[in-house]
């Protein structure tokens, strides 16, 4: 199966799950990385030997045509800062990550908004793609004690459990 992986930053997850698929984890084929401005993703794309396109401005056209010529199984989103237009939510399989327990915390720096309130236990969330800002159907929730925890420990142990699980999880997506 081919992935298409869409990402606008560090690219963490991006790396992982590439490796996912050298090391028998994730049996799939990464055809890009797919972009929407300059970011470290792109450095690590350079390293793994993994084509990159990086989107201008008319991006949402740009993308749809891509992902019409590239025809993924499945399009995986680790960290895209676009919403996603509807003609594209609804012609491809979507999948995004977000490093807190949906419904809560929706958005942007999802993990300082459920440190600031004071959740003691928060965690990740892996779900389809539609419309909305994070609120596609959801696929896979682990959940993590924060209790005591520094939003810095906070964030390294929320990012483990990213690197482990999406890469298991867009295997028995594509099992299915
Ligand atoms: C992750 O925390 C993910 O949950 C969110 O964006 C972040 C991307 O991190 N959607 P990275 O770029 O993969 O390191």
């Amino acid at each position: 199966p081919n992935i298409v992986i869409l990402a606008s930053g560090n690219g963490s997850n991006f790396e992982t799950i590439v490796k996912a698929t050298k090391n028998g984890i994730l049996n799939a084929n990464i055809l890009m990385l797919i972009t929407n401005k300059k970011c470290f993703a792109e450095e690590r794309a350079k390293c793994l030997n993994i084509p990159i396109t990086r989107l201008g401005k008319n991006w949402s056209k740009d993308l749809y045509d891509l992902l019409k010529k590239l025809n993924p199984d499945l399009v995986v989103l680790a960290g895209f800062m676009k919403i996603l237009p509807p003609n594209i939510v609804n012609s491809f399989k979507i999948i995004n990550i977000h490093p807190s327990l949906l419904p809560a915390f929706p958005g942007k720096d999802a993990i300082k908004q459920a440190y600031d309130y004071g959740v003691k236990v928060t965690g990740i969330t892996i779900h389809y793609v539609d419309e909305g800002v994070d609120t596609g159907p959801i696929i896979f929730q682990k959940a993590l004690e924060i209790d005591g925890l520094t939003l810095d420990e906070i964030e390294t142990n929320i990012h483990k459990l990213e690197h482990e699980y999406y890469p298991k999880v867009i295997q028995k997506i594509l099992n299915s």
